[in-house]
C-alpha cells in the first residue's frame, strides 16, 4: 500500500512557503497566455504539418488538428480544475500525488521529464535546421561540420546555453525575451494565413479526405502502430483512419498548454489566472493552426508538400522566395521560445519532485537572488544540450507525444477521484460534466497513443522501466511522504 501514500493537498500548499524553495510570484494571466503560445506554437506546425498531411491525412489534416485539439481541450479543463485548486508547482506530478498516489505521481513526473526534455532537445535540433537555412538565406553560412546535419550540432547546442543561463537568470526575464519572440512568431503565422489565402485553390482541396491506401507491405513492422497491431488491421494511410494517425502525430502541436500549469507557484493569482491562461493559448493556437492548415493545403497539392518546412515551401512553390525567409525567420524566433518553455517546465517539475526527495533534494535549492532552481535549470540546460547536439534523435516526436498523453490520462482519471476524497476543497475552476468530460477525456488520449507507433511504446517501455528502476533504489526510501509515515515526524523539506 505504500506505494500508494498520499501526500496530503495542505502539506504541498504548505511546501511551497519553504524559504529555500520559493519562487518570485510575479506572473499575470496576460504572462501566462503569452508563456502558453510561446511554448505550443512550434515544431508541430512549422514542420509537422507537412509531413502528416503527406503521409497521413491530406487536406483533412486541418480535421487532425481539430482532433488533437478537441483531446486537449478536454484535458486542458481538467488540468485548469486542478491548478486552480492547488496552485503548487509540478503540474501534473504535483496533482497525482494527492489524488492517486505516490508511484503514480512518479510515473506523471517520470513522463512529463520525457516530454519536457527530449521536446525541448527535439524542437533545438529542428531550430538548428531553420537557423542554418535562415543563415543562408540571408547570405551568411554556418560550418556544415558543425550544423544540424553533422555529428555534433554546434549550432543546436549554442542555443541550449544560451536559453539555459536566461533561464538561469530569472523568470520574469526570460518572458520578457519570451514576448518579443512570441510577438514574431505570431506576426509570422498571420503572415502565412493572410499572404497564403491568395494563393488557394480549390482543386488542391478535393479530395478533403483520401481516400484509404492499404500499405504497400501489409505486414505488422515496428512502425506499425500499436491499435492496427493489436486488432489486425490491414495498415493502411489516409481514409478516416489517416485522420487518427495524423491526430496523434501533429498532437505535438499542442504540446506546451500544460506547462503553463508548472510555473503555478510563480503566478500572482494562480486561481483565476491558470484556468484562462491554459485555456486561453491553447483557443488561440487552435485557431491559429486550423487556418494555417488550410491555406498551406490549399496553396499545394498535398503529394507534393515539403515534410521539412512546409510553411516555406509552400510559398517559393508559388514564386514568393522573399516570404520564405521572412517565414524561416519567424521558425528561428518561434522554435527559440519552445525550447527555452520546456526547459523551464522541465527544471519545476523536478524542483517539485526534489522538494518531495523523490528527486536529491539539493537539487532543488533555489537561488537568494534570482529565485529560480538555478542547480536544476543549469543540469537540465546540459543533459538537453548534449542529446540535442550529439545525438541523432530526429524524429522522435512521437516518444514526446506518447510521454505527454499518458500523463493526460491520468490527470484526467484523477479529477473525479479528487472529488470523492476531497468534496471540501474550494475549486475556483470546476470541469463541467464530470466524470463525463474527464472519462472521454482519458478515454480519447489513449486512444491516440494506442495509434503511436510499436515502436514508439516499445521506447517508451524502456524509459518508464528506467523510471521504475529509479524509484525503486532511491525515490520510494528517500519519499519525504514515506518517511514522515513511518516516523510519524515532520521531515523539512
Ligand atoms: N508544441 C510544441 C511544438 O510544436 C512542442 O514545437
Amino acid at each position: 500500500m505504500s506505494l500508494v501514500r498520499k501526500k496530503t493537498i495542505e502539506q504541498s500548499i504548505a511546501d511551497t512557503d519553504e524559504p529555500e524553495y520559493q519562487l518570485k510570484k510575479r506572473l499575470t494571466a496576460l504572462d501566462l497566455t503569452v508563456f502558453g503560445i510561446g511554448v505550443i506554437i512550434g515544431a508541430g506546425i512549422f514542420t509537422l504539418t507537412g509531413k502528416a498531411a503527406k503521409s497521413f491525412a491530406g487536406p483533412g489534416i486541418a480535421l487532425s488538428f481539430v482532433l488533437a485539439a478537441f483531446c486537449c481541450a478536454l484535458a486542458a479543463l481538467c488540468y485548469a480544475e486542478f491548478s486552480s485548486t492547488v496552485p503548487v508547482s509540478g503540474s501534473a506530478y504535483t496533482f497525482s500525488y494527492f489524488a492517486l498516489g505516490e508511484i503514480f505521481a512518479w510515473i506523471i513526473g517520470w513522463d512529463l521529464l520525457l516530454e519536457l526534455m527530449l521536446g525541448a532537445s527535439v524542437v533545438a535540433q529542428g531550430w538548428s535546421t531553420y537557423a542554418a537555412l535562415f543563415l543562408e538565406q540571408i547570405g551568411l553560412s554556418w560550418p556544415e561540420s558543425i550544423g544540424p546535419d553533422s555529428n555534433v550540432n554546434v549550432l543546436a547546442m549554442l542555443l541550449v546555453v544560451v536559453l539555459t543561463i536566461l533561464a538561469t537568470i530569472g523568470i520574469k526575464e526570460s518572458l520578457r525575451v519570451n514576448l518579443v519572440l512570441v510577438a514574431i512568431k505570431l506576426f509570422v503565422v498571420l503572415f502565412v494565413i493572410i499572404a497564403g489565402l491568395f494563393y488557394i485553390k480549390s482543386s488542391n482541396l478535393t479530395p478533403f479526405i483520401p481516400p484509404s491506401v492499404p500499405a504497400a507491405n501489409s505486414d505488422v513492422t515496428i512502425t506499425t502502430p500499436l491499435f492496427q497491431a493489436l486488432f489486425g488491421f490491414e495498415p493502411s494511410t489516409f481514409g478516416v483512419m489517416g485522420l487518427v494517425s495524423g491526430a496523434s502525430l501533429v498532437f505535438f502541436a499542442f504540446i506546451g498548454f500544460d506547462v503553463v500549469a508548472t510555473t503555478a507557484e510563480e503566478a500572482k493569482n494562480p486561481q483565476r489566472d491558470l484556468p484562462r491562461g491554459i485555456i486561453g493559448s491553447l483557443a488561440i493556437c487552435t485557431v491559429l493552426y486550423v487556418a494555417v492548415c488550410l491555406v498551406i493545403t490549399g496553396m499545394v497539392k498535398y503529394t507534393d508538400i515539403s515534410g521539412e518546412a512546409a510553411l516555406a515551401e509552400a510559398f517559393r512553390s508559388v514564386g514568393r522566395g522573399g516570404f520564405a525567409t521572412l517565414i524561416s525567420a519567424g521558425a528561428v524566433a518561434g522554435l527559440t521560445t519552445v525550447v527555452l518553455t520546456l526547459m523551464i517546465g522541465a527544471a519545476r517539475v523536478v524542483f517539485a519532485m526534489s522538494r518531495d526527495h523523490l528527486m536529491p533534494r539539493q537539487l532543488g535549492k533555489t537561488h537568494p537572488k534570482w529565485g529560480t532552481p538555478y542547480r536544476l535549470t543549469i543540469g537540465i540546460g546540459v543533459v538537453v544540450a548534449l542529446v540535442a547536439g550529439v545525438t541523432p534523435i530526429g524524429n522522435l516526436e512521437e516518444m514526446v507525444n506518447i510521454g505527454t498523453l499518458a500523463a493526460f490520462t491520468l490527470v484526467s482519471i484523477s479529477v473525479p477521484l479528487l472529488r470523492k476524497s476531497r468534496p471540501d476543497i474550494e475549486r475556483s475552476f470546476r470541469v463541467p460534466w464530470s466524470p463525463v468530460i474527464p472519462i472521454v477525456a482519458a478515454v480519447i488520449c489513449f486512444y491516440l497513443m494506442l495509434n503511436l507507433s510499436l515502436e514508439t511504446w516499445l521506447r517508451f517501455g524502456i524509459w518508464m522501466a528506467l523510471g521504475f528502476a529509479i524509484y525503486a533504489v532511491y525515490g520510494y526510501r528517500r519519499s519525504r511522504v514515506g518517511i514522515e509515515a513511518k516516523t510519524g515526524e515532520q521531515v523539512k523539506a
